[in-house]
């Protein structure tokens, strides 16, 4: 199966509402902008949920997203928060980011890059992020693969978040791919992503010129699990 074009644009509106428990990412990204001498670059941005923070924080921000209705969401609440002057918001793609110059922090953060469906589309992204580095500069992102018990649990199953979101997750179709259904106040959309292991992720960061200074479990450190399942949070320089 393969995901809409901009398959966000159904649910922009509802898009922080659904996300609304996810909080222990903000932190991390925010953090990982210290010390930055650029402006931070985040790919794929969504509605800002971790660039209006940046911007919060002092920090200048390039947001880039394919989805024109997801960055409207973003410039509405970047002039409500008082910081549309340190947020540069751009229509682009992960593997096309069409930014010129040199930053010291780019970011891809809450599973943005598996909504790439090869190879070859992974690898244009990270080298399309390794191409905007400086050399002493950091990639940071996260990603997720289901674990067995995510699986058992969740597999074809209707269910409801906190935010009365309703998701359903179709874990490895027979095409390879994830299905997850999303529903929440009359709109509705279906992302289609692609997880890998963890093992896979990093030997794709360093053939794209990385070399991987951090890879954990979650945002405070935590081993990744051995069966390479799970959240994978990385941190990677330019070799
Ligand atoms: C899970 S959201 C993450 C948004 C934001 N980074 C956050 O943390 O809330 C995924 C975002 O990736 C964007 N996206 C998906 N595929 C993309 C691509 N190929 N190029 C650019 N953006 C993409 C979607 O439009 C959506 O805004």
């Amino acid at each position: 199966m393969i995901e809409s074009a901009d398959a966000y644009a159904s649910i922009a509106e509802i898009y922080d509402a659904w996300c609304l428990e996810v909080q222990e990412d903000i932190g991390f990204y925010v953090g990982m902008a210290l010390g930055t001498e650029t402006k931070v670059v985040e790919l794929a941005a969504g509605t800002g949920r971790i660039a209006i923070p940046l911007a919060e924080s002092g920090y200048d921000v390039v947001a880039v997203d394919r989805s024109q209705a997801m960055l409207g969401l973003l410039t509405g609440k970047a002039a409500a928060a008082g910081v549309s002057n340190r947020i540069d918001a751009r229509l682009g793609d992960l593997t096309r980011p069409g930014i010129d110059g040199l930053y010291d922090r780019v970011v891809v953060p809450f599973r943005s890059l598996l909504h790439l469906g090869n190879d070859e589309e992974r690898l244009g992204a990270l080298r399309a992020a390794r191409a905007l580095l400086t050399d002493q500069g950091y990639l940071a992102f996260d990603v997720f693969s289901p674990t067995p018990d995510d699986v058992q649990c969740t597999q074809g199953v209707w269910c409801s978040r906190e935010s009365g979101a309703r998701e359903r997750a179709d874990w490895y179709r027979a095409d390879g791919t994830t299905q997850i259904e999303v529903e929440m106040r009359g709109r509705t959309t279906t992302l289609v992503l692609h997880p890998l292991p963890a093992a896979r992720w990093l030997e794709l960061v360093e053939q794209a010129g990385f070399e991987v200074l951090t890879a954990w479990g979650d945002f405070n450190g935590a081993k990744v699990r051995g069966d390479g399942t799970g959240d994978l949070v990385v941190v990677a320089q330019p070799v």
